[in-house]
């Protein structure tokens, strides 16, 4: 399997002036292994065709300006109400993901404009933070004339990544850079599986959303309390992902259907799911889904689900519609993060 990080730092000092330019990242699924892989385990991870846009261009005077257009009609808290979320909180981690970069390029002239256009649902566990920031990241470097190596994005992504996660483990960052399949042990050991047929998936959100930080520390927490419960399940989700990655080497369905399943129960164990989810997940069992489980930080967002064929799965598509969901055909992105002068 290719160990990505592997390219070798290129020169970051910015010498060119700067000018337009606009990077595209995807978002992502979790096949398995979400939340523990923040406790050491393996996580196998899924660029998805839903993108965030961003665009880089110089302005008169000083300072960086950021807008974003992110779809918060999809924002819903637990009982379904709407959330209006705070724009200086939902700029602030965009804003850093800048600033960091200029920091990193040595970059003496702030005077950006970065706008941002993000078709991913956000708080849904689709990735859209990590796909807006590392897109920023990159088109800010290429507005000063540099292309960062995937390995620096990754470590610069970091700093609104844990601004706005507390302490994530790097796997939704690692996902929308490299696109693709992924197979991710800790932020040294990235690897790429190649999958022997791109497994029919269809996604599908409850509408509830929850904080993934809120989650990803009540998980922390329980597993500091419950260490031999957790230890178990930590061999049992290194066994379900490396199941999971062999799975989609050889093309086999039925295998990767059932770990699924078993994914979603463990993390139902450890109080992620919602009944909404274990509803869809039921759901989708009944209308004839290979596998499904919630995917990313769980409390709500959505759930993935395999489905035999194109034909099954708009078949489920239709049946989830009628039980409340918003489904999305989604397919695998194998760009990853790419940048461009404009
Ligand atoms: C969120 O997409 C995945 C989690 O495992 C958090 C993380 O890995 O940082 C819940």
């Amino acid at each position: 399997m290719p160990l990505l990080h592997s390219r070798s730092e290129e020169s970051s000092r910015s010498t060119s002036k700067p000018s337009p330019a606009t990077a595209r990242a995807p978002g992502k699924i979790i096949l398995a292994g979400e939340h523990f892989v923040v406790l050491g385990a393996p996580a196998v991870a899924m660029a998805i065709n839903l993108y965030s846009q961003v665009q880089v261009i110089p302005k008169q005077g000083s300072g960086v300006s950021v807008s974003a257009d992110i779809p918060l009609r999809f924002l819903a808290g637990k009982s379904g109400s709407p959330i209006v979320p705070d724009p200086g909180e939902l700029l602030r981690p965009l804003q850093l993901a800048t600033e960091a970069t200029l920091r990193h390029i040595g970059s003496n002239n702030h005077a950006l404009q970065v706008s941002v256009e993000c078709e991913i649902p956000v708080a849904a566990g689709l990735g859209s933070s990590a796909s807006t920031n590392v897109a920023i990241i990159s088109a800010v470097a290429r507005s000063r004339g540099i292309e960062l190596s995937k390995k620096k994005i990754f470590e610069l992504a970091f700093v609104p990544e844990n601004f706005l996660h507390g302490k994530p483990s790097g796997v939704d960052q690692a996902t929308c850079i490299y696109g693709g399949m992924i197979l991710f042990n800790r932020p040294s050991s990235v690897k790429t599986v190649r999958v022997e047929k791109e497994p029919v998936i269809l996604v599908c959100d409850t509408g509830i959303h929850h904080a993934t930080r809120t989650l990803v520390g009540s998980v922390v927490k329980k597993s500091q309390k419950e260490k031999k419960d957790f230890r178990n399940y930590l061999v049992m989700v290194r066994e379900i992902s490396d199941g999971v990655a062999e799975a989609l080497r050889d093309g086999d369905d039925e295998e990767l259907g059932n770990l699924m399943y078993q994914n979603h129960e463990l993390l139902r164990k450890i109080g992620v799911s919602h009944p909404k989810l274990d509803h869809f997940v039921g759901v989708a069992k009944r209308a004839g889904a290979l596998g499904a489980k919630l995917t990313g930080a769980g409390g709500g967002g959505c759930v993935i689900v395999l489905s035999p064929s194109k034909v099954a799965r708009d078949r489920i598509a239709r049946v989830l519609r009628r039980e409340g969901g918003t489904p999305y055909k989604i397919s695998m992105d194998t760009g990853g993060v790419e940048s461009r002068p404009a």
